[in-house]
């Protein structure tokens, strides 16, 4: 009998299939069929810092500087109605959710800025959410903002949520450090349960005939699945936060890849919105199917076995591998152009 159980953010969770933020958990009846089709927990959909914020009625002020430099400022944040909820509905959610399913539920943040919002951390952990994952998502602009300011701002804000709750928190984050890994170790020091690799840059298109910025998310591809797998494998072993794999995550093999190199869990978005909710099935059988063909009884015997925690200097290796699969391109483009 196989044994799929896994631990995240200290939860014990029936498989390592886990739904990440996305309009998936929009409503309860779809936070329901996650569950039916085998989601081992559910991340919300976010809640933003400058929903709470406008709240607060900080938004004006925040358009009315971006005003000062562009007109066209006064579109960049959405209007309240383009949100699925405000706050007040976002903890009714929490709530209804938990009163709808068994599996945990996870509420998620998204911010970049230290400020009150952090404390609405606190209203979810009443609503009854089983761990909070906070989203911060930061580009910088400003030349003159150091990486250590920045970075501290990552700090802060975790620190900040953690004394507010004492539920477990996940920091969901980019790959875009000077040295993740340091990052990573201080984000595990801070008091990080879980590290939640990574968070995909929305990165803009222009239409041409409109000349407007389209912000639209694409759905992504297999390739995006090498990100979390380079970075899960250098750090399993070296962090004593829990690993979420995000990104690129479509079928088994994806999955199986991702325990290996040590993630606790695997996450789902972009293959759910393609294909249906029911693909989560799919995929749990045919993880089933792999280990049994490839004598794995349980995901904690695969869990980090590929993992670089042997590897006595990652970078050397990463180098060395990056050299090999360079030369390799050389040969194969040399025979092509013959
Ligand atoms: C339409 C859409 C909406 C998303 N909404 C959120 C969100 O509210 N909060 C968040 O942290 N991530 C959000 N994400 C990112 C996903 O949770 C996930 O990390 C990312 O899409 C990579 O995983 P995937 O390859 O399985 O799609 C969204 C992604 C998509 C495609």
């Amino acid at each position: 009998m196989i044994n799929l159980n896994t631990t995240y953010l200290g939860l014990k969770l029936r498989s390592p299939l886990v739904v990440s933020a996305s309009p998936l958990s929009r409503d309860i009846d779809g936070i329901c069929r996650l569950e039916d089709a085998g989601a081992s927990a559910v991340v919300l959909y976010s809640l933003f810092e400058e929903q709470l914020r406008q709240e607060e009625a900080d938004l004006d002020y925040h358009l009315a500087v971006g005003t000062e430099s562009f007109a066209e400022s006064l579109t960049y944040f959405p209007q309240p109605s383009e949100f699925h909820t405000g706050p007040e509905g976002y903890l009714d959610h929490i709530r209804k959710a938990k009163a709808s399913v068994r599996i945990p539920i996870i509420a998620s943040l998204n911010g970049s800025t230290l400020g009150g919002w952090t404390k609405f951390a606190g209203e979810i952990e009443r609503a009854g959410a089983d761990a909070i994952e906070c989203n911060i998502y930061y580009i910088p602009t400003d030349p003159k903002v150091s990486a250590a300011d920045i970075e501290k701002t990552y700090f802060d804000i975790l620190k900040a949520v953690k004394a507010t709750v004492t539920i477990p928190v996940a920091i969901k984050l980019s790959p875009f450090f000077s040295n993740l890994s340091n990052m990573a170790h201080r984000l595990d020091e801070a008091g990080a349960d879980a590290l939640v690799l990574f968070n995909r840059f929305y990165q803009p298109d222009i239409d041409l005939e409109e000349l407007e910025i389209r912000p639209n998310v694409l759905l992504s591809t297999p390739q995006a699945l090498r990100l979390p797998l380079t970075w899960i494998g250098i750090l399993f072993g070296r962090v004593k936060a829990s690993l979420a794999a995000t990104g690129g995550v479509h079928n088994a093999e994806d999955v199986v890849k991702l325990l290996m190199v040590g993630a606790n869990v695997t996450m789902m978005c972009s293959s759910l919105m393609r294909h249906g909710v029911n693909h989560l099935r799919h995929v749990e059988r045919e993880l089933r199917d792999w280990m049994e063909e490839h004598e794995y009884e349980s995901v904690a015997q695969m869990q980090g076995s590929m993992s670089q925690i042997k590897c006595p200097d990652p970078g050397a290796f990463e180098r060395a591998q990056y050299m090999r699969a360079v030369k390799g391109m050389q040969h194969i483009h040399m025979a092509g152009w013959r």
